[in-house]
């Protein structure tokens, strides 16, 4: 019989573990989610009363938060507690590159998922469904068991190694932050690798409680996990090739949005992920690009270790692009110049600034000289002056005290602002009034829109020199 699942840990309260695990309370009032951390800071956040306190910044998730923290989803430190209770355990820890040892700079870093399944070896019961949720190497869910089971041999009593029994389920995810509770509540598709079918119905009985069963599609383990990089893969590469084309609409009269429809209309193309920008951010395109670079060399395929490391050198080179057209465009150089940053988070909706392009270009600016003003409506002060200092530290790059200051409102970040940056396209941004902004910035004054949201022509016709990404 497929086994019942009545409570549900998830180890890891991050970007996905805290949204994925809202919306299964919110579908499956029955089961128990209980999502557990080493991070006692993110708990307690989780649990803030306050619910513009929580950790993530996601529209729809407070209200999630608000209809079932305490009742049938909680968030706790006790991870011993939580997966003995466990039925099924969802492992959504964090798996970035690696920094040091073999594959540095390449590989993911898989200590989080090997300390978590040492941790569920130890202290589960009875049959425990393992679901792999953080995005890994093809062949992880090979270790993942070879842990799991390595507890049996153990004379730790708690352990009870008699009496348990794994079955590892893949099960990646593929939110994208800013529309996660939607992306989780209507995914275009539900991924289940596993060669166990009773463990595969459970998982599955568990989304069949809002999703079509012809969204959910099972495969063995190794192409479930395979498949996640290459969506990312394939994602982050429509991203360079659209940046790569925004260069030479620049150069030659083109613009860009009308590339982007002409060319989306095909219906073989598709009309989504064609904006270009400043290079695509977040925590994973990047991270999970290196891996596929990794396995392919390890594999011995070199030229498709080639292939997809260009999408990365595109956007690093969209990147740095951007950062010299606005000093060659402020008669190249920047010492004594104020710049307003609009715009700090990787993508709009979210609070969350890992890989944001605005890190690389906002230290490129400190580089040639500049002060910035930085304002974005939702990321935390102190994450970007952490995220600025470890930048210009690993590049020796020089700061001081008034390198940046942290502004809270628009106008203040243009006040005296030689420049305004748009890189990050929050709906206030597209919406600015530049009548009123032209009366406060020093002239001549200019606009470097890398997302292509604002008004141009109404900025220019209030005498703001524009520079728009592929126009
Ligand atoms: P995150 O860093 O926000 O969260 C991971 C959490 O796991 C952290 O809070 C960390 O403290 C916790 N953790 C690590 N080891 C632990 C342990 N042994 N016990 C308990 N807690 C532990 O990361 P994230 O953005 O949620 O990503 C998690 C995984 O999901 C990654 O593999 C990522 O590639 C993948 N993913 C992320 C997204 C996204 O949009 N962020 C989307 C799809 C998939
Ligand atoms: C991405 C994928 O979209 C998710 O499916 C996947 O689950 C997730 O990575 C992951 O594995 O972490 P995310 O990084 O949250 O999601 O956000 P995206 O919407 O994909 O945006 C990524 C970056 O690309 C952002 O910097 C965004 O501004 C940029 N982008 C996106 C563009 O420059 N142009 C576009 O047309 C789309």
């Amino acid at each position: 019989m497929n086994p019942k699942i009545k409570n549900i840990c998830c180890i890891g309260a991050g970007f996905v573990g805290g949204p994925s695990m809202a919306v299964i309370a919110s579908k499956c009032p029955n089961i128990n989610v209980t999502v557990v951390d080493i991070n006692h800071k993110r708990i307690e956040a989780w649990n803030d009363k306050n619910l513009a306190n929580l950790p993530i910044y996601e529209p729809g998730l407070d209200e999630l938060i608000k209809k079932c923290r305490g009742k049938n989803l909680f968030f706790k430190t006790n991870i011993e507690q939580a997966i003995f209770e466990a039925d099924m355990i969802f492992l959504s820890v964090n798996t970035p590159t690696k920094e040091t040892g073999v594959g540095a700079g390449q590989a993911l870093d898989l200590r989080w998922v090997e300390a978590s399944a040492r941790q569920i070896s130890k202290f589960s019961t009875g049959n425990t469904i393992v679901v792999e949720k953080s995005t890994l190497p093809v062949r992880t869910a090979e270790t993942v068991k070879s842990i799991l089971i390595s507890n049996k041999d153990s004379k730790d009593k708690k352990s009870n190694p008699k009496s348990k029994s794994f079955s590892v389920l893949s099960n990646p995810e593929f939110l994208a932050e800013g529309t996660s509770i939607n992306d989780l509540e209507n995914p275009d598709r539900v991924l289940i690798g596993g060669d166990d079918s009773k463990a595969i119905e459970a998982l599955e009985n568990i989304y069949l409680n809002w999703v079509e069963p012809q969204k959910i599609l099972k495969t063995n383990l190794w192409s479930s996990e395979l498949s996640k990089l290459t969506a990312n893969a394939f994602l982050a590469q429509r991203i360079s090739s659209i940046n790569s084309i925004s260069a030479i609409c620049e150069s030659t009269g083109a613009d860009i949005s009308d590339v982007a429809e002409a060319v989306g209309m095909d219906t073989r193309i598709g009309n989504n992920f064609l904006k270009a920008g400043p290079g695509f951010g977040g925590s994973c395109f990047k991270k999970d690009i290196l891996n596929l670079v990794y396995l392919s060399n390890y594999y011995g395929l070199e030229e498709v270790a080639s292939y997809w490391e260009k999408i990365l050198d595109i956007n690093n080179w969209q990147q740095k692009r951007i950062s010299e057209i606005i000093v060659h465009k402020l008669f190249g150089t920047l010492s004594n110049k104020c710049i307003g940053i609009l715009g700090f988070a990787f993508k709009a909706n979210t609070n969350d600034t890992r890989e944001s392009p605005a890190i690389n270009i906002c230290r490129d600016l400190i580089e040639e000289g500049a002060k910035l003003k930085i304002y974005d409506p939702k990321v935390n002060n102190l994450q970007i002056d952490l995220d600025l200092k470890n930048a210009c530290i690993s590049s020796n790059v020089e700061y001081n005290n008034d390198s940046w200051l942290i502004e809270n409102d628009l106008y203040k970040t243009a006040n005296n602002s030689d420049a305004l940056v748009v890189l990050t396209e929050w709906e206030e941004f597209a919406n600015i009034n530049w009548q009123e902004i032209s009366y406060i910035m020093r002239s001549p004054s200019w606009l470097f829109d890398t997302r292509g949201i604002t008004n141009k022509y109404i900025a220019k016709k209030n005498n703001i020199n524009v520079w728009q990404v592929g126009v």
